[in-house]
This record gives structure tokens, sequence and C-alpha cells, in this order.
């Protein structure tokens, strides 16, 4: 029996491009189904746009085109980032689609019906680039003279170059009154706070999910769930004036795809989902909110959230008004997409913040792909063809492989990917040493050193097998044409279908019979 392993990607606004940073989350979970499914895993991977908000509607106003025809254009365009990364989704949604509409006007309903849901008129503010609701301490003051930002204080004098702004989007937030339903979220504190407790590692990592429950100890407000103003969305199924809020029909996304999935079928057996990979920027909505709306509509709870940092690029913030937002097609374009994937994972941990900087992702791809990997596979090949025959198994050591393999699992179960790389390039570098000491090049001159010299390389090309199995999920396409190269040429379909465990035994033979070209070509600086 297969386990099932449901991981999902954050559900992209679609009133911009994928930008480098949006690439960033849907690597993460790339990389995790990858292993999960060359691990034997049933898995499901989702991956979508968030198609329901004023900023798309806003955005096709601005274009002077027809809100769907804007958002199929932006569809598609996201859809075709993914795909050309070779980003290897099981799904691929709309929250404009019937099926998702259908499915939010049913949990509203039920949610309705629980008595979780009633009517309010409020007067509340609201940032449209966060969707979200602003309370005056959520906000900082902006000078529109000097564009400069700063914390407010008694001292402040506000005035018409003086003013309120949200510290992400440097935009006054609108003020709205209307009548609005509500959602009882005060009512889920004790049940939140129970859970927590009794799902310690809910939220990883830890210092995200103590901010959790530190907000959630001091006291939950009922939201919103619909607007009055806004024309564009989710019809509520008990007050068709009124259109759901993005983030109550955005979330549930995540069940539409079980419910009603792209092969047509049921996918229940997936919720619910193993991990939500979110930035930091979003971990409320997903931690708080979410559970709660979950429970209100008698669903289970999601496995868990991965938080992730914010990059920010040579120190400065990532604003789309800024124009430092990277299109992840172009720069994989320029430099390569295992670039990006290296720099990505190993420059930071998990949930770390970083800064990106591309003369850094070179020198790191340099020394680690060009130099240690690829030169040493260029290495024995050339070698090896000189001797002419296959590389036979020999007796060798296999403790530090065994490690290294035992500690990747557990690494890539741990969502460790920076300490995978790490480990597989410190692994290399002993490799590497190893093939300097044993000088091959030299041994080779010499006759009666044949049998030695064949025990060398397959040594190295065993290792390196191994390494490669280790470095797949990063590095798929390069990687099966690495097995290729020593005529391993099942193995991309023994992976996707089979069972990593079953490659991780000794290779008996290695066949070397070409050169072939160069997998990883150095950049200049
Ligand atoms: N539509 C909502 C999410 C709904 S999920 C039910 C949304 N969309 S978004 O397009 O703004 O994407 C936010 C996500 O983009 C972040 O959570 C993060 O995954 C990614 N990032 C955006 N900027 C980023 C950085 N500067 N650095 C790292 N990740 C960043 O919010």
């Amino acid at each position: 029996m297969k386990n099932t392993f449901y991981t999902t990607t954050p559900i992209y606004y679609t009133n911009w491009i994928p930008h480098i940073w949006h690439a960033y989350t849907s690597l993460i979970c790339d990389i995790l189904t990858t292993y999960h499914k060359i691990s034997w895993d049933k898995v499901k991977f989702a991956t979508w746009v968030d198609e329901n908000s004023q900023k798309a509607l806003d955005k096709a106003n601005e274009a002077w085109m027809e809100i769907m025809q804007y958002l199929d254009m932006m569809a598609s365009k996201h859809k075709n980032v993914w795909d050309w990364l070779g980003i290897w989704y099981t799904d691929f949604i709309r929250t404009t689609e019937k099926r998702h509409h259908d499915l939010v006007r049913e949990v509203l309903q039920k949610c309705f019906d629980t008595w979780d849901i009633y009517e309010w008129v409020y007067e509340w503010m609201y940032c449209v680039g966060c969707e979200g609701f602003k309370k005056d301490e959520d906000l900082v003051c902006l000078n529109k003279t000097t564009n400069e930002t700063f914390e407010f204080s008694p001292k402040v004098k506000m005035s018409e170059n003086i003013i309120k702004v949200c510290p992400d989007h440097l935009k006054e937030p609108q003020i709205i009154k209307e009548k609005n339903w509500f959602f009882r979220l005060s009512k889920y504190q004790k049940y939140l706070q129970d859970f927590y407790k009794n799902n310690p590692d809910f939220v990883v990592p830890q210092n995200r999910f103590n901010e959790v429950i530190a907000f959630v100890e001091r006291w939950l407000e009922d939201f919103s769930i619909s607007r009055q103003s806004n024309t564009f969305g989710i019809k509520l199924p008990f007050d068709e004036t009124q259109v759901t809020y993005v983030w109550f029909d955005a979330l549930f996304n995540y069940i539409t795809l079980c419910k009603y999935p792209d092969n047509g079928g049921d996918d229940m057996m997936f919720w619910p989902a193993n991990l939500h990979v979110v930035a930091k920027d979003i971990i409320r909505f997903h931690a708080v909110f979410w559970p709660a709306m979950l429970k209100s509509a008698w669903y289970e709870m999601p496995k868990q959230i991965l938080t992730t940092g914010y990059f920010t690029l040579d120190w400065q913030k990532i604003s789309k008004s800024l124009w430092n937002a990277i299109d992840p097609v172009e720069f994989c374009e320029k430099y390569s997409k295992d670039l990006l994937t290296l720099y990505m994972m190993s420059s930071i941990n998990i949930g770390q913040d970083g800064d990106f900087n591309t003369k850094d992702a070179i020198n790191q791809y340099n020394a680690k792909l060009a130099n240690n990997l690829w030169n040493l596979v260029n290495r024995v090949v050339v070698l090896s063809l000189k001797i002419w025959w296959k590389l036979k198994s020999w007796d060798v050591s296999f403790l530090d492989i065994k490690k290294l393999t035992k500690d990747s699992n557990n690494n890539f179960k741990n969502y460790n990917l920076k300490q995978v790389l790490d480990d597989s390039f410190k692994f290399l570098d002993k490799l590497n040493d190893f093939t300097t000491k044993k000088e091959p090049w030299q041994t080779i001159k010499d006759e009666t050193k044949l049998e030695e010299t064949k025990e060398i390389l397959y040594t190295i090309a065993e290792w390196l097998r191994q390494v490669w199995l280790i470095l797949f999920p990063f590095f798929p396409e390069k990687m099966e044409e690495m097995f290729k190269k020593f005529w391993l040429n099942d193995y991309k379909e023994v992976l996707e279908n089979w069972w990593l465990i079953n490659l991780q035994n000794k290779q008996e033979t290695f066949n070397i019979l070409e050169k072939g070209s160069n997998l990883y070509d150095r950049f200049e600086v």
C-alpha cells in the first residue's frame, strides 16, 4: 500500500506574472513531492491562481480588458511559467472554475447552517494589496515628498503630506463601511489553542508557530467574509447580493482539488493535506483562519504548514512597485534552472530570510555543480573510456554513502533541503580527495596496475551514482543525463514508477561508452 502525500503552493494572485520569489515556494514543493514520489508515495501536488480578487479586477480595468479575458491571459502565463520550469504539479486550478464555485458555496452554506456566519454593519480599513484588514498599529507613516517611511509616534503630525500606509504596499488603506457577513472566528479560540497543543509540529519552524500561538492567545476577532461593493467573485448562497471575501474563497481551493480533482474522480483520500508551503506573509490566514474555517465546515485539519522566509534582492525589499521582481523564465534562460534551485535551496535554511545575489549564485554553481560534481564525473568518463572495458563491481566500503543516504532521507522528511545539499557536496569533496590520492590518471599508464585502476574508477562511479540519486529531486533533468552517461538508461522510469530503494543497492557494472556533452558549464561572474 502506498502512503499519500499531498502538498500545495500558495495560490498566487494573477495581477502579475509569477516572479522568482513565487518560484521559491513552488521549487520547494516540487523537490519535496519528487522525493516522496520516488520513495513510493502516491503524490498530489497542487498549484493554482487566485482570481476572485479586487486587485485582478483593478488590473483588468487598467489594461482596458474584460475581466475574464484578462484572467485567461494571466492564468495561461502562470501555467506556462511552471511548465517551462518543469514543476511537476499534478493539479492546476483557477478559482473562477465552476467546480470551485460549487465547493465554496457548499461550505459557506454549511458554516451558515452551524450559525458560524452572521450579518453586521461595520467600518474598517482595508488594504487591497494584502486583501486584508488593517488596524492603526499595522500601518506606518509615509512622507509623500521624500517617499520615506517611519513608525508612527505621538510626536508625528499627520498632514496631507504625511499619511498612514500599509508597510508592504505603501498605499493608504481604504475605509470601508458596509453591511457584511461575518465568520465567528472568536468561537474557535479555545479549539485552536487545544489543537496547537496537541499538534506541536503544526507550523514549522517553531519561531513562526510561537507567533501564531501568541496571536491566538490575545483575542480573536470575527472577520468579514463577504463584500457588498465588489461585484466579481463567488456569490453567497444565502445572500446573492454579496460576494465571498477572497481568502474564504481561496483557501478552500485546497479541498476543491480533492473533491473535484482534475482527473474527474474523487481524491478525498488525499485530504488532509500533508503540507501547505507558504511564506510568512500569509501564515496567519493558514494557521488561524483556515483551521477554524475547516472545523466549522466539518473537515479534518491539514497536517503541517511549512513557513518560508522572504528574499530580498541586493538587500532591497522585493516589491512590484520597485521593479525588482525577477522573471524566473528569463533568469533561467540566461543561467539555468539548476543554478536557481541550487542557490535558493542552499543559501538559506527554509524559514530564514535571505538575500538574493546573482554573483553569489554563480559562484556557488561554479564551485558545486561545475567543479565539484561535473569535473569528477568527467574525469571518470574520460579515464574509463581509455580502459575501454566495463567497470565491474569491487568490494568497496559503503559506510559513508550509507550514512549520507540515511541522513538525506531524514532531512528530506524534515524539509532540511539545505542540509541534503550541504552533505552531498561535502561527500563529493571527500570523493575528490580520494581521487586525488589514488591518482587513477597515473595508475592507468601502468599495465600492471590495470585492476587497481578499474577498482578506483568503479568506486568513484558507484559513489557518484549514489549521490545523483540523492540529488535527483533537485536537478531531475541533469541527473537523468548523468545516469545515461553510465548507461543507466532506465533510471528515470524506474524512479518515476517504482522505488528509489531498488536503485540504492550496489550497481554491478557500469558501461561507459562515450564522452558526450558537457553537463554543467561554468558561468563567468
Ligand atoms: N493569493 C494569496 C495566497 C492564497 S493561498 C490560499 C497570495 N498570493 S501572492 O501571489 O501574493 O503570493 C504570496 C506568496 O508568494 C508568498 O506566500 C510566498 O510564497 C511568495 N513570495 C512573495 N514574495 C516573496 C519573497 N520576497 N520571498 C519569498 N517568497 C515570496 O498571497
